[in-house]
Protein backbone atom coordinates (compact mmCIF):
# COMPACT_ATOMS: atom_id res chain seq x y z
CA UNK A 1 0.00 0.00 0.00
CA UNK A 2 1.50 3.43 -1.17
CA UNK A 3 2.66 5.36 1.98
CA UNK A 4 0.41 8.37 1.38
CA UNK A 5 -2.71 6.23 1.51
CA UNK A 6 -1.86 5.66 5.89
CA UNK A 7 -3.01 8.46 7.68
CA UNK A 8 -6.34 8.35 6.00
CA UNK A 9 -6.99 5.32 7.22
CA UNK A 10 -9.36 4.58 10.01
CA UNK A 11 -10.82 1.91 11.72
CA UNK A 12 -13.81 0.33 9.89
CA UNK A 13 -15.00 -0.90 13.07
CA UNK A 14 -15.29 2.44 15.05
CA UNK A 15 -16.68 4.84 12.23
CA UNK A 16 -18.08 6.83 14.77
CA UNK A 17 -14.96 7.48 16.62
CA UNK A 18 -12.71 7.83 13.59
CA UNK A 19 -9.98 6.23 15.13
CA UNK A 20 -6.43 6.92 12.81
CA UNK A 21 -5.09 3.45 12.46
CA UNK A 22 -1.29 3.26 13.72
CA UNK A 23 1.39 1.25 11.39
CA UNK A 24 3.79 -1.25 12.30
CA UNK A 25 5.82 -1.76 9.04
CA UNK A 26 7.55 -5.31 7.95
CA UNK A 27 8.79 -4.90 4.83
CA UNK A 28 8.48 -1.65 2.76
CA UNK A 29 10.24 -0.05 -0.33
CA UNK A 30 10.55 4.24 -0.69
CA UNK A 31 7.07 4.32 -1.42
CA UNK A 32 5.18 1.32 -0.21
CA UNK A 33 4.36 -0.73 2.40
CA UNK A 34 4.70 -4.62 1.53
CA UNK A 35 4.16 -6.00 4.98
CA UNK A 36 2.79 -4.74 7.81
CA UNK A 37 0.01 -4.77 9.45
CA UNK A 38 -2.67 -1.77 11.19
CA UNK A 39 -3.87 -1.39 14.35
CA UNK A 40 -6.98 0.22 15.96
CA UNK A 41 -6.46 2.25 18.83
CA UNK A 42 -9.26 1.73 20.80
CA UNK A 43 -10.63 -1.40 19.65
CA UNK A 44 -7.05 -3.26 18.86
CA UNK A 45 -8.47 -4.99 15.49
CA UNK A 46 -5.53 -6.07 13.61
CA UNK A 47 -5.93 -5.56 9.64
CA UNK A 48 -3.22 -7.15 7.30
CA UNK A 49 -1.08 -5.75 4.82
CA UNK A 50 0.39 -8.75 2.73
CA UNK A 51 1.69 -8.23 -0.80
CA UNK A 52 1.46 -4.54 -0.82
CA UNK A 53 -2.71 -5.02 -0.84
CA UNK A 54 -4.05 -3.64 2.85
CA UNK A 55 -7.50 -5.35 4.05
CA UNK A 56 -9.20 -2.78 6.05
CA UNK A 57 -12.42 -4.59 6.90
CA UNK A 58 -14.87 -5.46 9.71
CA UNK A 59 -14.40 -8.79 10.96
CA UNK A 60 -17.70 -9.93 9.64
CA UNK A 61 -17.01 -8.97 6.41
CA UNK A 62 -14.08 -11.29 6.45
CA UNK A 63 -16.05 -14.28 4.77
CA UNK A 64 -16.79 -12.43 1.75
CA UNK A 65 -13.06 -11.43 1.08
CA UNK A 66 -11.93 -14.81 2.17
CA UNK A 67 -14.49 -16.63 -0.90
CA UNK A 68 -12.33 -17.77 -3.43
CA UNK A 69 -15.88 -17.66 -5.70
CA UNK A 70 -17.75 -14.76 -7.28
CA UNK A 71 -15.67 -11.89 -7.40
CA UNK A 72 -12.40 -13.95 -6.49
CA UNK A 73 -12.31 -16.27 -8.94
CA UNK A 74 -10.41 -16.78 -12.44
CA UNK A 75 -13.53 -16.24 -14.55
CA UNK A 76 -14.40 -13.03 -13.21
CA UNK A 77 -10.96 -11.88 -13.35
CA UNK A 78 -10.87 -12.55 -16.95
CA UNK A 79 -14.26 -11.20 -17.60
CA UNK A 80 -13.52 -7.61 -16.09
CA UNK A 81 -9.83 -7.04 -17.38
CA UNK A 82 -11.57 -7.58 -20.64
CA UNK A 83 -14.58 -5.60 -19.22
CA UNK A 84 -12.20 -2.37 -18.49
CA UNK A 85 -9.36 -2.53 -20.96
CA UNK A 86 -10.38 -4.47 -24.32
CA UNK A 87 -10.38 -0.70 -25.78
CA UNK A 88 -6.54 -0.78 -25.07
CA UNK A 89 -5.77 -4.13 -26.75
CA UNK A 90 -7.86 -3.30 -29.70
CA UNK A 91 -10.68 -6.49 -28.59
CA UNK A 92 -13.21 -6.99 -30.94
CA UNK A 93 -16.35 -5.25 -29.57
CA UNK A 94 -14.62 -3.65 -26.75
CA UNK A 95 -16.90 -1.64 -24.38
CA UNK A 96 -16.44 1.97 -24.20
CA UNK A 97 -18.82 2.11 -21.11
CA UNK A 98 -15.85 3.40 -18.75
CA UNK A 99 -15.08 6.17 -20.86
CA UNK A 100 -18.37 7.27 -20.67
CA UNK A 101 -18.53 7.42 -16.68
CA UNK A 102 -15.22 8.92 -16.80
CA UNK A 103 -16.14 11.62 -19.30
CA UNK A 104 -19.52 12.23 -17.05
CA UNK A 105 -16.40 13.59 -14.36
CA UNK A 106 -13.90 14.79 -17.27
CA UNK A 107 -13.69 18.74 -15.49
CA UNK A 108 -10.23 19.10 -13.83
CA UNK A 109 -11.02 19.39 -10.09
CA UNK A 110 -8.27 19.23 -6.98
CA UNK A 111 -9.12 17.07 -3.96
CA UNK A 112 -9.23 13.13 -4.25
CA UNK A 113 -11.61 10.82 -5.43
CA UNK A 114 -12.89 7.37 -4.42
CA UNK A 115 -14.00 4.46 -6.38
CA UNK A 116 -16.72 2.02 -4.23
CA UNK A 117 -16.31 -1.06 -5.87
CA UNK A 118 -13.82 -0.44 -8.15
CA UNK A 119 -13.25 -4.02 -9.47
CA UNK A 120 -9.85 -3.94 -12.05
CA UNK A 121 -9.27 0.22 -11.65
CA UNK A 122 -10.42 0.99 -15.06
CA UNK A 123 -12.49 4.11 -13.70
CA UNK A 124 -9.82 4.78 -10.65
CA UNK A 125 -6.98 5.33 -12.92
CA UNK A 126 -9.24 7.16 -15.19
CA UNK A 127 -9.91 9.46 -12.39
CA UNK A 128 -6.25 10.59 -11.67
CA UNK A 129 -6.52 12.84 -14.66
CA UNK A 130 -8.99 15.16 -12.92
CA UNK A 131 -7.84 14.57 -9.28
CA UNK A 132 -4.52 15.01 -7.14
CA UNK A 133 -4.84 11.29 -6.27
CA UNK A 134 -7.90 8.49 -6.68
CA UNK A 135 -8.12 5.78 -4.15
CA UNK A 136 -9.98 2.48 -5.59
CA UNK A 137 -11.78 0.05 -2.75
CA UNK A 138 -13.22 -3.51 -3.40
CA UNK A 139 -14.11 -7.02 -1.20
CA UNK A 140 -12.39 -8.94 -4.43
CA UNK A 141 -8.49 -9.54 -3.11
CA UNK A 142 -8.13 -10.79 -6.13
CA UNK A 143 -9.77 -7.37 -8.12
CA UNK A 144 -7.10 -5.05 -6.08
CA UNK A 145 -4.47 -7.28 -7.02
CA UNK A 146 -4.55 -6.76 -10.43
CA UNK A 147 -5.76 -3.60 -10.08
CA UNK A 148 -1.92 -2.91 -8.29
CA UNK A 149 -0.11 -5.00 -11.08
CA UNK A 150 -1.64 -2.76 -13.36
CA UNK A 151 -0.06 0.47 -12.07
CA UNK A 152 3.29 -0.55 -11.01
CA UNK A 153 3.52 -2.46 -14.49
CA UNK A 154 1.75 0.77 -16.31
CA UNK A 155 0.93 -2.48 -18.72
CA UNK A 156 -1.68 -5.04 -18.74
CA UNK A 157 -1.20 -8.64 -19.67
CA UNK A 158 -3.74 -11.37 -18.65
CA UNK A 159 -4.87 -14.62 -20.22
CA UNK A 160 -8.34 -14.61 -21.22
CA UNK A 161 -11.04 -17.25 -21.19
CA UNK A 162 -11.99 -18.65 -24.52
CA UNK A 163 -13.98 -21.63 -23.65
CA UNK A 164 -13.68 -23.65 -20.59
CA UNK A 165 -9.85 -23.63 -19.18
CA UNK A 166 -8.69 -22.36 -23.32
CA UNK A 167 -7.23 -19.26 -22.56
CA UNK A 168 -5.59 -16.58 -24.99
CA UNK A 169 -2.99 -13.94 -23.81
CA UNK A 170 -3.53 -10.84 -23.82
CA UNK A 171 -1.38 -7.31 -23.31
CA UNK A 172 -0.88 -4.06 -24.11
CA UNK A 173 0.25 -0.56 -22.91
CA UNK A 174 -2.19 1.44 -20.58
CA UNK A 175 -3.30 5.01 -21.27
CA UNK A 176 0.02 7.36 -20.61
CA UNK A 177 -1.97 9.88 -19.04
CA UNK A 178 -2.89 7.91 -16.23
CA UNK A 179 -1.32 9.06 -13.15
CA UNK A 180 -0.39 5.87 -11.65
CA UNK A 181 1.75 6.94 -9.18
CA UNK A 182 -1.81 8.54 -7.74
CA UNK A 183 -3.85 5.81 -7.72
CA UNK A 184 -4.38 3.58 -4.78
CA UNK A 185 -6.34 0.18 -4.12
CA UNK A 186 -7.35 -1.23 -0.61
CA UNK A 187 -9.63 -4.27 0.08
CA UNK A 188 -12.62 -2.46 1.93
CA UNK A 189 -16.08 -2.73 2.03
CA UNK A 190 -18.51 -0.15 0.70
CA UNK A 191 -20.42 -0.25 3.97
CA UNK A 192 -17.42 0.55 6.09
CA UNK A 193 -15.61 2.98 5.24
CA UNK A 194 -12.34 3.05 6.67
CA UNK A 195 -11.76 7.03 5.81
CA UNK A 196 -12.08 9.97 7.76
CA UNK A 197 -16.08 11.83 6.83
CA UNK A 198 -15.61 14.47 4.69
CA UNK A 199 -12.26 13.32 2.82
CA UNK A 200 -13.19 12.78 -0.96
CA UNK A 201 -14.54 15.51 -3.68
CA UNK A 202 -15.54 13.58 -5.33
CA UNK A 203 -16.96 9.58 -5.31
CA UNK A 204 -18.39 7.12 -7.99
CA UNK A 205 -20.24 4.07 -6.85
CA UNK A 206 -20.67 2.22 -10.30
CA UNK A 207 -22.94 -0.63 -10.62
CA UNK A 208 -22.27 -1.82 -6.96
CA UNK A 209 -25.47 -0.70 -5.16
CA UNK A 210 -27.69 -4.38 -6.30
CA UNK A 211 -24.78 -6.26 -5.28
CA UNK A 212 -24.11 -4.82 -1.06
CA UNK A 213 -26.41 -6.46 1.61
CA UNK A 214 -27.53 -3.07 2.61
CA UNK A 215 -28.08 -0.62 -0.26
CA UNK A 216 -29.02 2.62 2.06
CA UNK A 217 -25.58 1.94 4.37
CA UNK A 218 -23.50 1.98 1.20
CA UNK A 219 -25.07 5.56 0.08
CA UNK A 220 -24.74 6.95 3.46
CA UNK A 221 -21.38 6.30 3.77
CA UNK A 222 -20.73 7.13 0.39
CA UNK A 223 -22.02 10.76 1.47
CA UNK A 224 -20.24 10.41 4.75
CA UNK A 225 -17.22 10.42 3.26
CA UNK A 226 -17.75 13.10 0.46
CA UNK A 227 -16.75 17.18 1.29
CA UNK A 228 -19.69 19.15 2.41
CA UNK A 229 -18.98 22.02 -0.04
CA UNK A 230 -18.47 21.05 -3.83
CA UNK A 231 -18.66 17.48 -3.67
CA UNK A 232 -19.25 15.34 -6.92
CA UNK A 233 -21.37 11.81 -6.71
CA UNK A 234 -21.33 9.73 -9.58
CA UNK A 235 -23.70 7.18 -9.26
CA UNK A 236 -24.79 4.00 -11.92
CA UNK A 237 -26.29 0.70 -11.94
CA UNK A 238 -28.47 -1.66 -14.11
CA UNK A 239 -30.93 -2.07 -10.91
CA UNK A 240 -31.07 -5.93 -11.26
CA UNK A 241 -32.28 -6.44 -7.79
CA UNK A 242 -31.57 -10.07 -6.92
CA UNK A 243 -33.24 -12.27 -3.60
CA UNK A 244 -29.93 -13.98 -3.05
CA UNK A 245 -27.86 -10.68 -2.72
CA UNK A 246 -29.79 -8.24 0.04
CA UNK A 247 -33.50 -8.41 1.23
CA UNK A 248 -36.00 -7.17 -0.82
CA UNK A 249 -37.02 -5.00 2.11
CA UNK A 250 -33.74 -3.46 1.43
CA UNK A 251 -34.00 -2.84 -1.83
CA UNK A 252 -34.44 0.98 -2.78
CA UNK A 253 -36.93 -0.02 -5.76
CA UNK A 254 -38.75 -2.57 -7.96
CA UNK A 255 -40.97 -3.36 -5.29
CA UNK A 256 -44.77 -1.99 -5.16
CA UNK A 257 -45.18 -0.85 -2.16
CA UNK A 258 -42.90 0.30 1.20
CA UNK A 259 -40.90 3.78 1.12
CA UNK A 260 -38.96 2.57 -1.79
CA UNK A 261 -41.75 1.47 -4.23
CA UNK A 262 -41.09 1.97 -7.95
CA UNK A 263 -37.86 2.77 -10.08
CA UNK A 264 -34.61 2.38 -8.30
CA UNK A 265 -33.53 5.40 -10.18
CA UNK A 266 -36.24 7.53 -9.07
CA UNK A 267 -35.58 7.02 -5.71
CA UNK A 268 -31.68 7.29 -6.05
CA UNK A 269 -32.64 10.85 -7.52
CA UNK A 270 -35.46 11.63 -4.93
CA UNK A 271 -32.80 10.82 -2.14
CA UNK A 272 -30.05 12.87 -4.09
CA UNK A 273 -32.10 15.90 -4.00
CA UNK A 274 -33.75 15.97 -0.53
CA UNK A 275 -31.89 17.57 2.33
CA UNK A 276 -33.04 15.27 4.86
CA UNK A 277 -31.82 11.92 3.68
CA UNK A 278 -28.68 9.76 3.71
CA UNK A 279 -27.45 12.13 1.09
CA UNK A 280 -27.99 15.61 3.41
CA UNK A 281 -27.45 18.36 2.84
CA UNK A 282 -28.55 17.20 -0.39
CA UNK A 283 -27.52 17.37 -3.96
CA UNK A 284 -28.59 19.11 -7.33
CA UNK A 285 -28.67 16.64 -10.48
CA UNK A 286 -26.57 17.88 -13.39
CA UNK A 287 -26.78 14.67 -15.74
CA UNK A 288 -28.27 11.80 -16.04
CA UNK A 289 -28.50 8.44 -19.01
CA UNK A 290 -27.45 5.52 -19.51
CA UNK A 291 -24.36 3.68 -20.26
CA UNK A 292 -24.84 0.30 -22.03
CA UNK A 293 -22.09 -1.84 -20.51
CA UNK A 294 -20.80 -5.00 -21.71
CA UNK A 295 -19.14 -8.15 -19.79
CA UNK A 296 -17.53 -11.07 -21.93
CA UNK A 297 -17.43 -14.11 -19.97
CA UNK A 298 -16.07 -16.47 -23.11
CA UNK A 299 -15.41 -15.91 -26.69
CA UNK A 300 -19.32 -17.27 -27.05
CA UNK A 301 -20.97 -15.25 -24.13
CA UNK A 302 -21.45 -12.19 -23.33
CA UNK A 303 -23.88 -9.72 -21.01
CA UNK A 304 -25.39 -6.66 -21.95
CA UNK A 305 -26.38 -4.56 -19.49
CA UNK A 306 -28.16 -1.07 -19.55
CA UNK A 307 -26.54 1.01 -16.67
CA UNK A 308 -28.52 4.42 -15.62
CA UNK A 309 -26.11 6.90 -13.95
CA UNK A 310 -26.60 10.49 -12.23
CA UNK A 311 -24.30 12.99 -11.87
CA UNK A 312 -24.99 15.21 -9.11
CA UNK A 313 -23.07 18.13 -7.42
CA UNK A 314 -23.25 19.73 -3.71
CA UNK A 315 -22.59 23.30 -4.12
CA UNK A 316 -22.82 24.44 -0.68
CA UNK A 317 -23.20 23.53 2.78
CA UNK A 318 -26.85 23.07 3.89
C1 LIG B 1 -20.83 -5.50 -10.79
S1 LIG B 1 -19.20 -5.25 -10.22
C2 LIG B 1 -18.85 -3.60 -10.78
C3 LIG B 1 -17.42 -3.26 -10.72
C4 LIG B 1 -17.01 -1.90 -11.30
N1 LIG B 1 -17.54 -0.79 -10.53
C5 LIG B 1 -17.45 -1.84 -12.72
O1 LIG B 1 -18.45 -1.17 -13.01
O2 LIG B 1 -16.80 -2.48 -13.55
C6 LIG B 1 -19.45 -5.03 -8.46
C7 LIG B 1 -18.15 -4.82 -7.72
O3 LIG B 1 -18.46 -4.52 -6.37
C8 LIG B 1 -17.59 -5.26 -5.53
N2 LIG B 1 -18.28 -5.41 -4.24
C9 LIG B 1 -19.34 -6.19 -3.92
N3 LIG B 1 -19.70 -6.00 -2.64
C10 LIG B 1 -18.86 -5.06 -2.14
C11 LIG B 1 -18.72 -4.42 -0.88
N4 LIG B 1 -19.54 -4.72 0.15
N5 LIG B 1 -17.75 -3.51 -0.72
C12 LIG B 1 -16.91 -3.19 -1.75
N6 LIG B 1 -16.98 -3.77 -2.96
C13 LIG B 1 -17.95 -4.69 -3.16
C14 LIG B 1 -17.36 -6.57 -6.28
O4 LIG B 1 -16.22 -7.25 -5.83
C15 LIG B 1 -17.25 -6.05 -7.71
O5 LIG B 1 -15.95 -5.65 -8.02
Amino acid sequence: MKKWLVEELICPQCLDSENVLKLDIRTETEDDIIEGHLVCPQCKQVYEIHEGIAVVVPEQTLPIIQDATGYNSFSMLSSYLWSHYSEFFNGPDATDAYQKWARALDSKRSGWALDIGCSVGRLTFEMTKTHDRAVGLDTSISFVRAARELGAAKRLAFDLIMEGRITEKRTCDLDPAFGFDQAEFIVADAMALPFRSRRFSTVSSVNILEKVPDPLLHLAEANRVMVEKDARFLFSDPFSWDESVNSPELWLGGTNDGDFKGFGMDNICRLLQDPESVFSPGFAIRDMGQVLWKIRKTRNLWEHITSQFVVAHRAAMG
